[in-house]
């Protein structure tokens, strides 16, 4: 008598996903996961988000917040995957106590990231934001030997970099070998290996500030560096210098930028990020000419994307079968 094997029926684990993702993200996710996702324009109210995590094994997301109140609300959760190295969104000692992993995208936006900072400093000592409207608006001849409207070297000048991570290593590269320039760095620890690649020099954070052309900010946001940058640093900085943010906005006593800025204590300002994101419309800093700005895209190339996309997808199925390695943020 044949007997009939019954098709062995394994449960896939939930997961919700409040980004859009490509086609192989969700085909690769698919795969392991039962898959809903968010689909409107704007990003996931928040109560919508609390009502659909209430059934799921994961997260897949960037930027949310995850805390206490969503924690307890969603009780099978066992893992929030972060689409960013930065994961400052995490109530970590909360995800702790409530058993979920955390997990993040390091490694695959390190260059890029570095690129997105030396536009910043080439746009806003070369004044290329302002020069473009100019050109755009008809100003080509009253302006072009104008001396207003000239800018500062980059090459063979000083770059500070504060936070000397993979990403501060990968801007000293460039500012060495690209741009002849001098690297200063502060850091909670020396890396003896890039003083020796880059010839950076450690400092503490005055005499950096005092000595840079370019303070350049690449610190995670923890307690220790909210607003670590606030008026007394500006003070300290060269009335020629540059303050460029490519961490977080909280790093950054806003006000303090603002009115530094305002008072020409520093010449300018290049920022990707800001204290409330999406910036405010009346926030000061977008009616100056000497600032730059971008709207946090640090890592938005499509490759670069398309990269943390799969990693994060990697580490919330690794996370959920058990198989696989995990970019465990704690
Ligand atoms: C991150 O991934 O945390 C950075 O902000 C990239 O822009």
């Amino acid at each position: 008598m044949l007997f009939l094997k019954k098709e062995e029926k394994t449960v896939k684990p939930k997961i919700y996903v409040t980004l859009p993702i490509s086609i192989e993200v969700e085909n690769y996710l698919s795969e392991y996961c039962e898959l809903s996702k968010w689909t409107g324009e704007d990003r996931i109210p928040r109560e919508i988000l609390l009502q659909e995590l209430e059934e799921v094994d994961g997260l897949l997301t960037s930027g949310i917040r995850i805390d206490e109140e969503l924690l307890k609300r969603a009780s099978k959760l066992k893992v929030v995957s972060n689409v960013s190295v930065g994961y400052n969104n995490f109530d970590v000692e909360a995800m702790k106590e409530y058993n979920v992993i955390g997990t993040n995208t390091p490694y695959v936006l390190d260059e890029t990231v570095a690129d997105l900072t030396f536009a910043l400093i080439l746009a806003s000592a070369r004044r290329i934001t302002e020069l473009d409207q100019l050109v755009k608006t008809g100003n080509w001849n009253p302006i072009k030997d104008d001396q207003e409207i000239f800018g500062l070297d980059v090459h063979s000048s000083t770059i500070g970099i504060i936070g000397m991570g993979r990403i501060g290593e990968a801007v000293a590269r460039r500012a060495k070998f690209g741009f002849n320039m001098d690297v200063l760095y502060y850091n909670r620890n020396r890396k003896p290996e890039a003083e020796e690649k880059y010839e950076a020099k450690y400092c503490d954070l005055d005499s950096l500030l005092e000595k840079s052309d370019f303070v350049v900010l690449l610190t995670p946001l923890t307690p220790e560096t909210e607003h670590l940058i606030g008026e007394r640093e500006f003070k300290l900085m060269k009335n020629t210098a540059f303050f460029i943010n490519v961490s977080r906005g909280k790093t950054v006593d806003e006000k303090a930028m603002i009115r530094a800025l305002k008072e020409k204590e520093i010449y300018g300002a290049g920022l990707d990020v800001f204290q409330k994101e999406p910036v405010e419309k009346d926030n000061p800093l977008l009616k100056m000419q000497n600032v730059v700005t971008v709207p946090h895209i640090g890592s938005a190339t499509t490759k670069t994307r398309d990269a943390m996309m799969m990693r994060a997808a990697q580490n919330i199925v690794a996370v959920l079968t058990g198989k696989g390695t995990v970019d465990s943020v704690y």
